[in-house]
């Protein structure tokens, strides 16, 4: 049990034993908890392939008070766990790193209440968001957020990494919409902060400590969030752009242009969306440019909002910001668009191993760590950028044909340093997770991981709830 490719050792925590078995298995049905190696793989590898585990068990719980029985067995027996939604997580803090106990949410999936008139959603966290933009898209709402993942994470998932997505641009991030929480501390208590309102300063904002906590606090077992009303228009722009100065240009264009209407304005780089095309047999609307501009607006009169982005178009093709694009409110053009912004997350996969960097970077100096790293890079990978310009939050992809030591010690920490130069954050929106916990030091001050680490001490004080992930341990040197 040591993880010599990441140089992490297995903490001091109980082993499973057939007695732990048969006890998870009178709390679940017998179908609930699996054990058999093949079964259980799936839930020990990441999306992304980066990390795999070594547990031998996954539990299913259906109900809250099913997750607060297991969490205070294994709290008293120092049986450490994983949470788990959908397992589409980025940065490793999805999947167990030795033996922790896999709790995947899949079978909590039940939607509680629906408000149509406040816009209060009160689901189980294990619900799929897609599904739940499905239900409250009939009920005129959508789903605060969206990502290329949505058919599969759970808004436990979402909630636990933050996640912000396509739309934060409009909606804001998960600490405005998600209006409660209910979740189960490390001992199997429940904490009950499942309130729908969307004012309430009694005290402490306790269902924050769970957003964007990655399964170290607590298990997150339901979720009041707010819905905003479904537009009735919705128009899309794809465009070719020179360089990079000319798409922060059209970004200060766009937003007073478009206004209160913008919905998105993503950015993709041309090694991103010829990669993407040419691996996921995609067909690319426009021609060949250096850079792309995805550009939505949510609006409620589609012949105004069609026009105003037309307009923009014409406006800024005769101004030079635009060589060439598109505009459609045909949903089907809309999602063939989308699919392929979509799908730059996985398309590098395909070649073969994908290093993957989410990072704030002020948006003067967003792109600059793209180029310096394919200079440093050279030809051993790909490395492209692309990301939520809105949110001044870039995804940089390196590709190569497998993972490798050497290219590894290029980039990092190399990267986390550029970032931290310029005063960026080394996670924008995916999280810490098991990928960049000792990395954490350039972007939050030591006074800040301290209290970081009182509260998962005062909240989870065996350590049991997804240990190696988020927090570095205290080095020796500041031991005593
Ligand atoms: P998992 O991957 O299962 O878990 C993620 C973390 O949350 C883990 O640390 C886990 O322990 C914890 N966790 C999960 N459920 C619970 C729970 N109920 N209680 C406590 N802890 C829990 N992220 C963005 O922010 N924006 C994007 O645009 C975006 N796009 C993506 C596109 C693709 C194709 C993919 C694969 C991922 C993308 N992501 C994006 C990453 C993002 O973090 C996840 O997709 C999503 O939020 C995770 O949800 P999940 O249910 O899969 O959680
Ligand atoms: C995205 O914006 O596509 C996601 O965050 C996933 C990724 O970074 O690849
Ligand atoms: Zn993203």
């Amino acid at each position: 049990f040591s993880s010599e490719k990441y140089a992490v050792k297995r903490k001091n925590f109980g082993i499973l034993k057939s007695a732990d078995v048969e006890y998870f298995k009178s709390v679940l049905s017998e179908d609930r908890v699996l054990t058999d190696e093949s079964d259980v793989l799936p839930f020990n590898i990441d999306w992304i392939k980066n990390c795999r585990g070594q547990s031998k068990i996954v539990l299913k719980p259906k109900t809250t008070d099913e997750v607060s029985q297991i969490l205070s067995y294994c709290n008293k027996n120092r049986l450490a766990v994983c949470p788990q939604g959908g397992n589409t997580g980025l940065v490793g803090g999805s999947v167990p790193v030795f033996d922790e106990i896999v709790i995947n949410l899949v079978h909590m999936n039940k939607i509680i209440s629906l408000d149509d008139i406040s816009g209060a959603l009160v689901c189980e966290a294990g619900c799929i968001l897609e599904n739940l933009d499905n239900y409250v898209r009939d009920h005129n709402l959508i789903m605060p957020l969206d990502l290329g993942a949505k058919g599969s994470c759970h808004i436990g998932g979402n909630i636990s990494t933050n996640a912000g997505g396509l739309r934060l641009l409009r909606y804001g991030n998960l600490h405005g919409s998600v209006l409660g929480i209910e979740a189960v501390k490390a001992d199997g208590t429940v904490v009950d902060c499942l309130r729908t309102l969307k004012k309430d300063n009694t005290g402490y904002h306790l269902k924050h400590l769970f957003i964007g906590s990655e399964g170290t606090l607590g298990v997150v077992t339901k979720v009041a969030i707010h819905c905003p009303a479904l537009p009735k228009a919705v128009s899309l722009g794809f465009f070719g752009v020179e360089n990079f100065e000319n798409l922060l240009k059209l970004y200060k264009s766009a937003k007073s242009s478009l206004g209160e209407i913008l919905s998105a304005f993503e950015m993709a780089d041309n090694k991103s969306i010829s990669l993407t095309v040419e691996n996921c047999k995609l067909s690319n609307p426009i021609g060949d440019y250096p850079f792309y501009v995805l550009i939505e607006t949510h609006g409620s009169d589609e012949t105004h909002d069609s026009e105003k982005l037309n307009r923009f178009l014409s406006q800024e093709m005769e101004s030079g910001l635009i060589l060439d694009g598109t505009v459609t409110s045909e949903p089907a053009k809309i999602k063939n668009i989308w699919h392929i912004r979509e799908s730059i997350a996985g398309a590098g996969l395909i070649n073969g191993y994908v290093f993957k960097y989410d990072v704030s970077l002020p948006l003067r100096n967003y792109y600059d760590l793209v180029l310096t790293l394919r200079t440093r890079v050279g030809d051993r990978a790909r490395v492209y950028g692309y990301g939520h310009v809105g949110d001044g939050n870039i995804h940089i992809n390196v590709s190569a044909s497998k993972y490798s030591k050497e290219l590894y010690a290029i980039l990092e920490p190399f990267i986390y340093e550029e970032v931290a130069k310029v005063g960026g954050s080394i996670s924008a929106e995916h999280g810490v997770g098991f990928r960049k916990p000792q990395f954490i030091h350039y972007s939050k001050d030591k006074t800040a991981l301290q209290l970081m680490r009182d509260l998962k001490q005062s909240m989870d004080p065996n350590g049991i709830l997804n240990p190696y992930k988020v927090l570095p341990d205290v080095p020796d040197i500041e031991k005593d």
